[in-house]
């Protein structure tokens, strides 16, 4: 565990911005991660979730504005905030042709964990791959090699993870697992970051939920608070919640056009719903 700074958000991001050549991809992203809390970010492909992931936990630079991690500054600490951290990326990084006990071993080693056989067989019973434990990853399902990417991840006990599309291209099932193992951690106080694209996940998972816009957030709330954005449905012989899927389509726009910054409650038109 890092000595890390006990006060404070996990995350906080300010006026972030970041451009590639004449691209500009971040226009100034505000948003804070409280501590122990599973925050999800939604946008389309290419809003640039990544982005922000990378240069939150350090791999690139911003253009301008701030950003902190477990309260230390990613430009001027980034050795710390490497400490306070782990990255699950967009493709799960475990090395197939090691067993998954291999693969946690390996990382415990690397980060110096006392006691490291210890550390990995705990992790194993965790995340139900006890049984599958000395077999080579190659012979895993996408769900399984997920659970050991989140696995590997914990090595260390980071009090911030970066989840980068934990669940793409997995079965209903295998996302499931995930959600249970991300449910778990946010339990143990660890505080969660997740990028997605199925809304049902950050649903699902997420304490609060911002959605990534034409380089900035346009949104951002509890899953009630985005639902009071939309008009509440009309004469229906059901009482229709919206989805939040509904919520994204209505913010985001069909036509791409960007309504007014819908952090207050600014409903877009009814006209807008399907
Ligand atoms: N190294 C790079 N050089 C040039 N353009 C880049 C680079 N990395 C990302 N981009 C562009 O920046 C934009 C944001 O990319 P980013 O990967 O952050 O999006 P994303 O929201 O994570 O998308 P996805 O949902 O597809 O993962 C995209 O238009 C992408 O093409
Ligand atoms: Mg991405």
């Amino acid at each position: 565990m890092t000595g890390g700074q006990s006060r404070g958000p996990a995350i906080h991001v300010g006026a972030l911005e970041r451009s590639y050549g004449e691209l500009r991809v971040l226009r100034g992203v505000d948003f804070e991660v409280a501590r122990g809390s599973i925050f999800a970010l939604l946008g389309a492909n290419g809003a640039g979730k990544t982005t922000i992931v990378k240069i939150l936990s350090t791999l690139l630079r911003s253009d301008a504005g701030t950003a902190t991690v477990n309260g230390f500054d990613v430009a001027m600490q980034p050795a710390e905030v490497r400490e306070s951290i782990s990255l699950t990326g967009q493709f799960a990084a475990v090395d197939e042709i090691l067993t998954g006990r291999e693969n946690l071993l390996l990382m415990a080693r690397l980060r110096r964990v006392k006691d490291a056989g210890r550390t990995t067989d705990g992790l194993l019973a965790r995340f139900q791959l006890t049984d599958a434990a000395r077999r080579r990853v190659v012979t895993y399902s996408g769900g399984m090699r997920r659970r050991l990417d989140i696995a590997m991840s914990l090595i260390g006990n980071p009090p911030v993870i970066f989840l980068d599309e934990p669940t793409t291209g997995l079965d209903p099932q295998g996302r499931i697992e995930v959600w249970n193992s991300v449910k778990e951690l946010a339990g143990q106080g660890v505080s969660v970051l997740l990028t997605t694209q199925y809304l049902g996940e950050a649903e699902q998972l997420a304490d609060r939920i911002a959605i990534l816009h034409d380089g900035r957030i346009i949104a951002n709330g509890t899953l009630a608070e985005l639902k009071q954005l939309l008009p509440p449905a009309k004469v229906e012989y059901v009482e229709k919640q919206p989805s939040l899927e509904d919520v994204f389509l209505a913010v985001v726009g069909a036509t791409g056009q960007t309504p007014t910054p819908a952090t207050e409650a600014s409903a877009p038109t009814s006209k807008e719903q399907r």
